[in-house]
């Protein structure tokens, strides 16, 4: 099968909290068009189990197939870690998720090899960054901490609110008494509460956006294979977001996060792929 490398790259969710792996995209990789679909009827992802996840994921990959594109970023971390490995081998396009960007950095960065990593229960209690993050350098102790709330104060608009740091500050106290000196946002909702999270753990520690890490891989990735857009064909909408229910509150999320203005939202029915 020949990749056509002016077609959209796929990327997809279990909501809105993907749009911070969109908006790296589009910052990092401007000439790439984009097909954004974010599973509003079903968030969240976090508390599911494996099985439903691969289904849904499933699901979601072959609606993004429908519209031809050339790769997929899943960026969902809960769906990176319970779904990339089982579908990776049934696609003949590239696929990449979002673990494995993160803890590859944070190798790098770590000194004193404590990582701390953030998620939602499912993420964490895959133990799939230590497992990445141990066959980069056995020597890293990898410590979790499931952060459950931080997706609704981020839906909420509460990035700043002493609310929110009071939270952050009792989930982050086990982990800065560890003395991690890396800590990996593995949530898509987390870089936005970056500075909040910075606040509470200090200076000392470097935080690993994800996001970021996911788009320059991409970047490389499509470059190794000869995928990178031209750029030559313009579009009206170069990027196009679908969604499983209420388009209309999506739409107003991503107005307030991404340096494009989103237009073109489409409630699609993922129950029939
Ligand atoms: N997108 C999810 C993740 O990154 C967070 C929200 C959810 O639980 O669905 O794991």
């Amino acid at each position: 099968m020949k990749i056509e490398r002016d077609a959209p790259v796929g990327v997809f969710d279990s909501g809105v909290g993907g749009l911070t792996v969109a908006r790296e995209i589009m910052r990092n990789l401007p000439s790439e068009k984009i097909v954004y679909f974010g599973d509003t009827a079903r968030v969240p992802y976090g508390s599911k189990s494996r099985e439903t996840i691969i289904r849904y994921s499933r699901q979601i990959i072959r609606f993004l197939q429908e519209q031809e594109v050339k790769a997929i970023v899943v960026a969902c971390n809960t769906a990176s870690a319970f779904a990339l490995d089982a579908v990776r081998h049934e696609l003949d396009i590239p696929i990449i998720g979002v673990i494995e960007p993160g803890a590859r950095i944070a190798a790098q960065e770590t000194r004193n090899k404590r990582v701390g990593v953030i998620g939602t229960e499912g993420t964490v209690g895959s133990g799939i960054h230590a497992e990445y993050l141990k066959k980069l350098d056995p020597e890293i102790k990898v410590i979790g901490k499931p952060c459950p709330l931080f997706v609704p104060l981020v839906e909420e608009g509460w990035l700043h609110d002493p609310v929110t740091v009071e939270v952050a500050t009792r989930y982050l106290r086990e982990l800065k008494e560890k003395e991690i000196d890396t800590l990996i946002l593995g949530c898509t909702h987390y870089p936005l509460l970056r500075s909040t999270i910075g606040q509470v753990m200090g200076e000392g520690v470097r935080l690993v956006n994800p996001a970021y890490e996911t788009a320059l891989e991409l970047g490389r990735l499509l470059k190794e294979q000869d995928l990178l857009s031209t750029g030559k064909q313009q579009e009206e909408f170069p990027y196009r977001f679908y969604v499983s229910d209420l388009a209309d509150k999506f739409k107003e999320f991503a107005n307030s996060i991404l340096p494009y203005d989103v237009e073109m939202t489409q409630k699609i029915d993922i129950e029939k792929y």
